[in-house]
C-alpha cells in the first residue's frame, strides 16, 4: 500500500492515476475526502500529514512525502511509518535545497522542502528525493492573472532563463520512484527538455490559446507589485525574482533525469501550454 500525502494536487492527482493503472494499492491523505475526487479503487482517507497522528498506517509499505502537505511533521510521520512497517519513502523536494536559505523562498509559504529531503535521508527506510527544478504550472500562478485580464506579461527579467518542468513528468517520475528500484538513494534534479525565457514561454502560451500575448519589461519591484497581486506574499515574491536574476548566464539549466528514468524525452513546455491553456482564459 502506498500512502500518498499531498493526494489532491497539482502532482499527487497525475501520481495516482500511474499507481492505479500500475495495479497498485494507493490510500491518499486529504484534509477533505468528500472534494478529493480521485479514482475508484483510491483509499481515500481523512487526515492532515502535518498531524501524523491523524493519519491510518496500517498496511503502508511506502510513502509519497509532498512537503507542502507534511510541513514540519515529516520525520515524525516517517517514525510512525516505519513502525507500521514501511520500508520505502519518496520526497518532493527541489533543485534549490543546498542554495543558502534566502534562495529557498518556497520555505516563506511553508514549504520545508529541504528538511523533509533529510528526513528521507534520515528516516532509516530505502529512500529517493526528488529535486524538481520550476514547474512549468508556475507560469499560470504568475501570469494566469494578468493574461485573463490583458495581453501583456509584465516581468522584470526577460533574459533569464529556466527549464519549465512539466508535472505530468514529475509524477511519472515519481511513480517510477516508488514502484522501481531504479532511484534507489538518489537525489536526480528533474527539469523540463529546455531551457527557455520568460518571452519565450508567453510566446508558447500565445500560440496554445490563440492570443496576441507580449511579454513587457518592468522594474524589479513592479514585478513584485504583479506576483504580489497574483497572490504570491511579498517576500516570496522577491525570492522568486532573485532566484530568475540568478539564472542570467547559466548554462546547465536542463538535465536528463526525466528522460533517464522515462525512457522518452521529457515533455516540452509547448505540451504544457497547451494542456492548460484554458486556465489562461477562463476564471480557475
Ligand atoms: N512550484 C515549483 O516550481 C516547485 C519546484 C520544486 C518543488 N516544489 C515543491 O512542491 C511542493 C508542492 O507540490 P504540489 O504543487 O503538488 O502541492 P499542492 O498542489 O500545492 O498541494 C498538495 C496538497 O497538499 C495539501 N495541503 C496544502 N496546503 C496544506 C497545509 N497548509 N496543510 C496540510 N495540507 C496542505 C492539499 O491537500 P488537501 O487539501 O486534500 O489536504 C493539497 O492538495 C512544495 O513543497 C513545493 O515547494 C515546487
Amino acid at each position: 500500500m502506498i500512502l500518498v500525502t499531498g493526494a489532491t494536487g497539482l502532482v499527487g492527482r497525475p501520481l495516482i492515476e500511474r499507481l492505479v493503472e500500475a495495479g497498485a494499492k494507493v490510500r491518499a491523505v486529504t484534509r477533505d475526502p468528500s472534494a478529493a475526487d480521485l479514482p475508484a479503487g483510491v483509499e481515500v482517507v481523512p487526515g492532515d500529514p502535518r498531524q501524523p497522528e491523524s493519519i491510518a498506517l496500517d498496511g503502508v509499505t511506502s510513502v509519497l512525502l509532498n512537503p507542502r502537505a507534511v510541513g514540519t511533521a515529516a520525520p515524525e510521520l516517517l517514525r510512525r511509518a516505519r513502525e507500521h512497517g514501511a520500508r520505502r519513502v519518496v520526497a518532493m523536494a527541489a533543485l534549490n535545497v543546498d542554495f543558502p536559505l534566502e534562495r529557498q523562498p518556497s520555505r516563506l509559504r511553508g514549504d520545508f522542502n529541504k528538511e523533509v529531503e533529510q528526513a528521507a535521508v534520515e528516516s532509516g527506510l530505502e529512500w529517493v528525493s526528488l529535486r524538481s527544478g520550476c514547474y512549468a504550472f508556475n507560469t499560470l500562478g504568475s501570469w494566469g492573472a494578468q493574461i485573463r485580464a490583458g495581453d501583456v506579461v509584465r516581468g522584470a527579467y526577460p533574459e533569464a532563463r529556466w527549464a519549465p518542468l512539466h508535472e505530468l513528468d514529475l509524477a511519472a517520475v515519481a511513480a517510477q520512484a516508488l514502484l522501481t528500484d531504479a532511484l534507489l538513494s538518489r537525489k536526480p534534479v528533474l527539469t523540463g527538455p529546455e531551457a527557455l525565457t520568460a518571452p519565450q514561454m508567453v510566446a508558447h502560451i500565445a500560440e496554445a490559446t490563440g492570443r496576441p500575448l507580449r511579454y513587457e519589461q518592468v522594474t524589479h519591484d513592479e514585478a513584485v507589485d504583479h506576483l504580489e497581486s497574483a497572490g504570491i506574499p511579498r517576500p516570496a515574491a522577491a525570492g522568486f525574482l532573485a532566484l530568475e536574476a540568478d539564472s542570467y548566464g547559466q548554462r546547465d539549466l536542463v538535465t536528463a533525469e526525466v528522460e533517464g528514468a522515462l525512457g522518452r524525452p521529457a515533455l516540452p513546455f509547448s505540451h504544457w501550454a497547451a494542456l492548460h491553456a484554458p486556465a489562461f482564459t477562463s476564471q480557475p
